[in-house]
């Protein structure tokens, strides 16, 4: 696994990461985005749709816990979840929702601590800090995914993004 850090200063570099992200992403991928209210979680997924070539408009679903983006053939491709009104991972067994992650499609998943038991070992995780509009954000990724990431770094250093990599 690898960890990297980075800072994005506005809420458009945080989409382009998504959307970089989401240019490299594959079904069964499950993203999870955790930070506080605001932090920039459905920013980031809103990119991540634009990425995966997914044109309808992402927008919170709170009160849904999931909403379903299909493509243009009517093909189910992004499950974007966002877990914060679950009270606890027993909610998540009980509606069924653990199932999406056998689905061909890429789950991002806001909140994700909340259901922390239920996620796949293997996933990207994103958490996000920050205020104003300065944004700290550590993105791991599991190893298999090293190629499609550098192609990640590329693209965001040239839209100025810096990445570390506290392991280095
Ligand atoms: N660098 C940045 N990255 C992301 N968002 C930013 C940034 N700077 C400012 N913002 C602002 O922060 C807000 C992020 O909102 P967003 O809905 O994406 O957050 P969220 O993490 O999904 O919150 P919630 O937990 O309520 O779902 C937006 O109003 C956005 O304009
Ligand atoms: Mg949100």
């Amino acid at each position: 696994m690898t960890v990297w850090k980075t800072v994005s200063t506005s809420v458009e570099m945080t989409e382009k990461l998504g959307e970089a992200i989401g240019k490299v992403a594959a079904p069964f991928d499950v993203i999870t985005l955790d930070g506080d209210l605001g932090a920039g979680k459905t920013a980031f997924t809103r990119g991540l749709a634009r990425g995966m070539g997914l044109s309808s408009r992402v927008t919170s679903p709170t009160f849904t816990i999931v909403n379903e983006y299909n493509d243009q053939q009517g093909v189910p491709r992004l499950f974007h979840f966002d877990t914060y009104r679950l009270s606890c991972v027993d909610d998540f067994y009980d509606a069924g929702l653990d199932e999406y992650f056998d689905r061909e499609g890429v789950c991002a998943i806001e909140w994700s601590s909340v259901i922390a038991e239920a996620l796949p070992e293997e996933r990207i995780a994103l958490s996000i800090s920050g205020n104003d509009n300065t944004r700290e954000i550590s993105i791991s990724f599991p190893d298999r995914l090293n190629e499609a990431f550098s192609k990640v770094k590329e693209t965001m250093e040239k839209e100025g993004m810096r990445f570390e990599d506290p392991g280095m």
